[in-house]
């Protein structure tokens, strides 16, 4: 028992990273996501889009916090090199599975950062005739906007710092990780 439990530690202690939001910070503020949306959306059977991958661990906490019927889809996008970046189009590698017309959509978003990628996804939601498109962020990183986003739901505003854990990766690692963290050193 004693030994797994070190096991685990060990596991989920990197060295490279510091812990900007703990586990606990995480599940607290959850809590209070998920009962808003229940709230405001009872009775509308929303839709709620993830974007892989990151937001997958966010939207899988979120939807056991929020206790109404709902459902949930997933789309994939990747954003082009830096200079297409500014024109904030993005490619979209799976698309949705159902029709959006006349659904309440909520986009399940793990960061945003410049917004470009979510002001092209939300303007795309509602090209397709969506009743309503609202976006809930785990994190905003405020400071590095270029794009103007409405995030309807926010679990925290973060400084200017790279980060990873529960579902954010640098180059596919340290999605597991329980918490948010600061990675020390990105080019380690
Ligand atoms: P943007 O808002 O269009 O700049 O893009 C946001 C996307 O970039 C997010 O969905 C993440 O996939 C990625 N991203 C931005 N900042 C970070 C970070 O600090 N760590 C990990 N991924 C990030
Ligand atoms: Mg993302």
């Amino acid at each position: 028992m004693a030994t797994s439990q070190a096991k685990i530690m060990s596991e989920f202690t990197n060295p490279d990273v510091e812990v900007l939001i703990s586990a606990e910070q995480i599940k607290e503020k959850i809590r209070e996501l998920g009962a808003d949306i229940a709230r405001d959306y009872a009775g509308r059977n929303p839709l709620l889009i993830g974007v892989l991958k990151g937001a997958c661990t966010f939207l899988s906490d979120l939807i056991r916090a929020a206790d109404i019927p709902l459902g949930i889809e997933f789309i994939a996008i990747s954003s082009y090199g830096a200079e297409m970046r500014t024109s904030g189009e993005v490619r979209i590698l799976k698309d949705l599975d159902v029709a959006v017309a006349g659904r309440h959509i909520l986009v399940v978003e793990d960061i945003v950062d410049t917004g470009l990628t979510l002001s092209y996804l939300l303007a795309n939601l509602e090209s397709r005739g969506a009743a309503s498109v609202k976006l809930v962020a785990l994190l905003d990183k405020y400071e590095r906007r270029e794009k103007d986003v409405a995030i309807d739901y926010l679990g925290f505003k973060i400084p200017d710092k790279f980060v990873v854990g529960y579902g954010l990766d640098f180059a596919e690692r340290y999605r597991n990780l329980p918490f948010i963290g600061v990675l020390k050193d990105p080019t380690q």
